[in-house]
Parts: structure tokens; C-alpha cells; sequence
């Protein structure tokens, strides 16, 4: 049965979170054997959904999250594919060069996975719930209003200050968008972990997740990039004849077109994200860290202003 909210308790330890595999097997594989070596059990891997998508191993990789036994809450892609719906959800403009790519790898991925991974997909819960550091955590591939809405680190803070209130949450921890960043606002945080199936669109074939470590009364929150054989991924795509404006992107890093990107996002196209830290003290005001060079310093009031 469909949870509409899973608890996961208190983690006492680092918790790794990474979202949208999007059907790449070997970014999944390798995520997998980061968190090996980071010595992260699957009792603290979650996953923020979009298990499926682009790429061309769907089955594969949701037979290998399911085998980890991680945490997953559902995407939007797993709503659609679980539930027979028509297309991907994501809520792309009709006709938009998304729309038109999106028709070809969902046909692809309701053709090529089995009954029992869409029952899988359907029994997913909405969201998950966990405590870290005493903050209570939301986890939800969207928003916790929508599962299909775009929240950016350019999005308004007073939008993520409403779903932080709908959440009944300190932290909410979001998906869907493909890029990470992590926004402390007031004493409450907005974090994207970023995907591993699929490039951030910074001209890197590089992929993203995240270590949140609690200290004390603290939470350290670190993204992370990740290196994988995009070479093979690309191979399986064309081999599978999914669009090749999308196996292009796992190697040169650019996102074949950028409808959903709001202004401050797509400005940013093209240019090499860093990896970052930060610690979350709460009762801070603002303070946001999107992992790629800021153009020109902006004075905390300034993006307050900017952004309200
Ligand atoms: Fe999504």
C-alpha cells in the first residue's frame, strides 16, 4: 500500500541523499559503491526519486535500488509509470522541446519495465520523515504541495517558507529540479541534493548527492560530485535508440534545452559547480550556498530584497 509519509526515525550517523537515477545504471552503481566506501549503510541512503527516467537501464536500476534497500520517496516518474498515466508528469509545457524528448524515453521505460517494478513504484511513499542533530526532517521530490513543482535556490523564500509551514518541517529536503543547493532561511533549510542520473548542466559530465552529518546540535551538509562511466551509459542510450540529445548531455554536461530553468539558473549554464559545506546552526537569516562561483558578491540584504 501507498504511504502518503514514511518515518525513518533518528539517524545518528551520516546520512547520503542523491536523487533522480533516471534508468543510468552506472552512475547508480557507482553512487552504490561511494557509499561503501564512505562505510554509509542503506539504513542511511535515501533517495529522492525519479528512479526512472532518460536513460536506458530502467529495469536494472530499479532491481538494483530496490536490492539496496534504501530509501526512496516517489517521483514524479515513478506516479506516471507506477500508475499507467500517459506521460512523465514532469509538467512540461505542451510541445516544448522537453514535452517532445519526454514522449521518447517514457515510452521506452513503460516497455521495458516489468509489472512488478510499476507495483513497486506505486507503493512508494510521498514523502519520508527522519530527525537528525533534533530537526525534523521532510523529504519530498518536488514540493510538499506538489510532486511535480520546480523549486530552485532562485525560487522566492517566502514560497519555501509556506511549504516549510505545510511541511510542519525545520528541513525540507527536495528533488525534481536536477540541481543542488542548500539554503539556510531564518532558522530552517531547504536542501537539493542534486541527481546522479544526469549532469548539472555545468559542462561537466559530473553528477551530484549529498552527506548531511550531524554534530551536536548541528548538521553539516556537504555536496558532493561524482565521476562514472557516462561513456557506457551513452552507448546504451543510442543502442536503445532513446534520443541522442540526451546521451550527448552525459558527456558534455549541458542540458539539451532549458525550458524549465528559471533566469539566475540558466545564467549559470555552463559554468563548472563546486563542491560545498556548510553547517547549519539554525537561527541564521538567509545565508545560501548554491555550489557554483556567485557572478559578483551579493550582500545578504541584497538578496533578500532580490528574492522576497
Ligand atoms: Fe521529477
Amino acid at each position: 500500500m501507498e504511504q502518503a509519509v514514511k518515518d525513518l526515525g533518528t539517524l545518528e550517523g551520516p546520512a547520503l541523499v542523491f536523487g533522480g537515477p533516471y534508468s543510468n545504471l552506472q552512475a547508480t552503481q557507482a553512487l552504490l559503491a561511494r557509499a561503501d566506501q564512505l562505510g554509509i549503510s542503506p539504513s542511511r541512503i535515501i533517495c529522492t526519486g525519479d528512479v526512472v527516467a532518460y536513460c536506458a537501464d530502467p529495469e536494472a536500476t530499479v532491481s538494483l535500488i530496490r536490492r539496496s534497500e534504501m530509501a526512496v520517496v516517489m517521483g514524479n516518474c515513478e506516479e506516471s509509470l507506477g500508475f499507467g498515466t500517459d506521460d512523465c508528469g514532469c509538467g512540461f509545457s505542451e510541445g516544448s522541446a522537453c514535452d517532445l524528448l519526454s514522449v521518447q524515453w517514457f515510452a521506452y521505460a513503460r516497455n521495458h519495465l516489468s509489472a512488478a517494478a510499476k507495483q513497486w513504484m506505486r507503493d512508494l511513499p510521498r514523502a519520508l520523515s527522519f530527525r537528525m542533530a533534533d530537526r525534523r526532517f521532510r523529504v519530498v521530490h518536488g514540493s510538499v504541495a506538489s510532486i511535480n513543482r520546480f523549486v530552485f535556490a532562485s525560487t522566492p523564500l517566502s514560497e519555501k517558507e509556506a511549504e516549510f509551514e505545510l511541511g510542519d518541517a525545520d528541513a525540507i529536503i527536495g528533488g525534481h529540479c536536477g540541481l543542488p543547493f542548500t539554503q539556510v532561511i531564518g532558522d530552517r533549510l531547504w536542501h537539493n541534493a542534486g541527481v546522479i542520473g544526469m549532469p548539472a548542466n555545468d559542462g561537466t559530465p559530473r553528477v551530484w548527492f549529498a552527506l548531511l552529518t550531524p554534530e551536536g546540535s548541528d548538521v553539516r551538509i556537504e555536496t558532493h560530485s561524482l565521476q562514472y562511466d557516462y561513456g557506457t551509459a551513452a552507448e546504451a542510450m543510442a543502442a536503445a535508440g532513446l534520443p541522442a540529445a540526451y546521451a550527448k548531455t552525459l558527456g558534455d554536461g549541458l542540458w539539451p534545452n532549458l525550458d524549465i530553468l528559471p533566469e539566475t539558473e540558466t545564467a549559470a549554464t555552463g559554468r563548472p559547480l563546486s563542491e560545498t559545506t556548510i553547517v547549519w546552526h539554525g537561527n541564521e537569516t538567509g545565508r545560501s550556498t548554491m555550489p557554483r562561483p556567485a557572478p559578483e558578491p551579493v550582500s545578504e540584504s541584497a538578496y533578500l530584497r532580490a528574492t522576497k
